[in-house]
């Protein structure tokens, strides 16, 4: 769709900088080193990338500390880099979405270094949230793991939601919010198409910070009935994303607010992307979705009618940055509890049976209508790293939880260009921030193009097809299956993904498009595959 509304059907491709590539040669991922490979995107066929943060920032939670919203970090390259990048991806037909962290600042902030400077009772300490008592003053926990308040030398307590080092803003104060609207028209001038919000639903807290002893877990786990915990999903955040709306409505060419929420059930989430708010929401309870006929789609269900409610495009998403990536996620028994990352020693998945399943659900996925978010990396049917040695591990979530959860390192791993490359291709240092695996090489994309049947050529293939038979405008009619499938048709597509032990059979008088993985020679499909056909 070429028109302003560009988004509603797009595929969106997660770049997440310190593992794209690496264009000087020290290890980490960088803004000259994605402009560089951003025709192989063209080429792989997505609308847009979305680059998770490269702002300067100390990286004690990986760029999701945010130093200076207007600048990029000296690791990353320059702002002129970044003019670069958002040019090339123009001429290319791409847009750029770029992450916009409100939530909180870096600690390393001038806001809060004048705050801690300034001391209690400060006009400097409003903008964060700051409370005295002999206790913390009240029960919340991190994220990230132990308490979310930290006393300072003076007495007064900081609430951080996150790690220590990510102070969250008040949003009652006037100048953050002013500030906000700045930062947006910065990089909307600098030609932005749109901004990934980082923790949308938590910027206003319940005005009494009631108590609230549960984990502020985020990252899944939220439940889908009750009131929504004191620290996410207030009301008062609305508000303010109808302003940011009214700001993005002056610029011309579509440019989009997309809403980081882990929000349930589906109906609240959709009151993100209200006709005056946010135009798109990740869809995590899709995500989240067991690899089970029904579950799924009762989930694309709630998700389509929720969404269609409110006039909003729907999302899909399997991977990202937080979540163990599919390919493995998959290789697990069908309902395993979600986890927070996996080491050595811990139940490993099954590599093959949840390679074959991503193909399966990257297929059913991509078959939607709708817009679809992929991580980098999973079109090479990339795993999550599980051998990572956890003196490597960098994400807060490992040393707050007290090395109970691994957390997220293992679905940041530099991805692998070129098999006989320094660092497979990812850079010309030998060694990337975070040590690639030896199965690197087998993903490497130079082992996947134009070879029939790889994950690469499966991803091509399937973006191909739903550019031409439109499918991310189409709309979704559930077909007659037998219960341990999926079958429906949008548009001139049917697409049956088969979760039984049995092979399914394909309508009568269809004709193959694409399939996960070969049929059997009787034509049907087989247990974990999905096929995209015209009948
Ligand atoms: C969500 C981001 O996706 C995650 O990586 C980050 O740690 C938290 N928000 C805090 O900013």
């Amino acid at each position: 769709m070429a028109t302003d509304a560009w988004w509603r059907d797009a595929v969106i491709y997660q770049i997440y900088p310190r593992s794209f590539a690496d264009g000087n040669g020290d290890g980490m991922g960088d803004l000259p080193g994605i402009t560089a490979r951003l025709p192989q995107l063209r080429e792989l066929g997505v609308d847009a990338v979305w680059l998770s943060p490269f702002y300067p920032s100390p990286q004690h939670d990986a760029g999701y500390d945010v130093a200076d919203y207007r600048g990029v970090d000296p690791r990353f390259g320059s702002l002129g880099d970044a003019d670069k990048l958002i040019g090339t991806a123009h001429d290319l037909g791409l847009k750029v979405i770029v992450d916009l962290v409100p939530n909180h600042t870096s600690s390393d902030h001038e806001w809060f270094k004048a705050a801690l400077a300034a001391g209690p009772g400060s006009p400097e300490r409003e903008r964060y949230i700051f409370r005295d008592g002999d206790q913390a003053p009240n029960s919340w926990q991190s994220v990230f793991g132990g308490s979310a308040w930290q006393q300072l030398p003076d007495g007064q307590w900081f609430l951080h939601l996150f790690d220590v080092s990510q102070p969250d803003l008040n949003w009652d104060h006037p100048e953050v919010r002013a500030e906000f609207l700045d930062i947006l028209r910065f990089w909307l001038d600098r030609g932005v198409d749109g901004f990934r919000v980082d923790v949308a639903h938590g910027l206003i807290k319940d005005a009494e910070l009631t108590d609230w002893s549960a984990p502020s877990v985020i990252l899944g786990g939220l439940e889908p009935v009750g009131p929504p915990p004191p620290m996410w999903d207030q009301e008062g955040v609305h508000e303010i994303y109808r302003q940011w709306r009214a700001v993005l409505d002056e610029y011309e060419g579509g440019r989009i607010l997309v809403a980081e929420a882990w929000v349930q059930p589906e109906e609240r989430l959709a009151r993100y992307v209200r006709p005056d708010e946010m135009h798109q929401a990740f869809n995590f309870p899709y995500l989240e979705a067991p690899w089970l006929p029904a579950e799924l789609r009762a989930v694309i269900d709630s998700s389509l009618a929720a969404n269609d409610a409110v006039g909003a495009t729907t999302t899909w998403v399997l991977s990202n940055h937080d979540v163990v990536r599919h390919a493995s996620r998959l290789g697990f028994p069908a309902g395993t509890k979600r986890m927070p990352g996996i080491g050595v020693g811990d139940p490993q998945p099954d590599q093959v049976l949840g390679l074959r399943r991503a193909r399966a659900a990257t297929l059913l996925m991509l078959g939607l209508p709708g817009s679809a978010y992929l991580y980098q990396g999973e079109e090479l049917g990339l795993p999550e790293h599980t051998q990572l040695p956890d003196e490597y591990r960098e994400d807060p979530a490992w040393e707050r939880s007290g090395h109970t959860e691994r957390g997220r390192d293992g679905c940041r791993v530099p991805i692998p260009w070129e098999a006989d490359a320094p660092s497979y291709g990812f850079g010309p240092a030998e060694a990337s921030w975070l040590p690639q695996p030896p199965i690197w090489a087998e993903y490497a994309l130079d082992r996947q193009v134009d070879v029939p049947g790889s994950t690469y050529e499966l991803y091509r293939s399937a973006l191909a097809a739903r550019r031409e038979h439109e499918l991310g405008s189409g709309e979704l009619v559930w077909l007659a299956s037998d219960t341990d499938a999926l079958a429906f048709r949008n548009g001139g597509v049917t697409v049956v993904t088969n979760f039984g032990a049995e092979p399914a059979a394909l309508p009568d008088g269809a004709r193959v498009l694409l399939s996960s993985e070969p049929l059997a020679d009787d034509g049907r499909i087989p247990t974990d595959v999905t096929v995209w056909a015209v009948v």
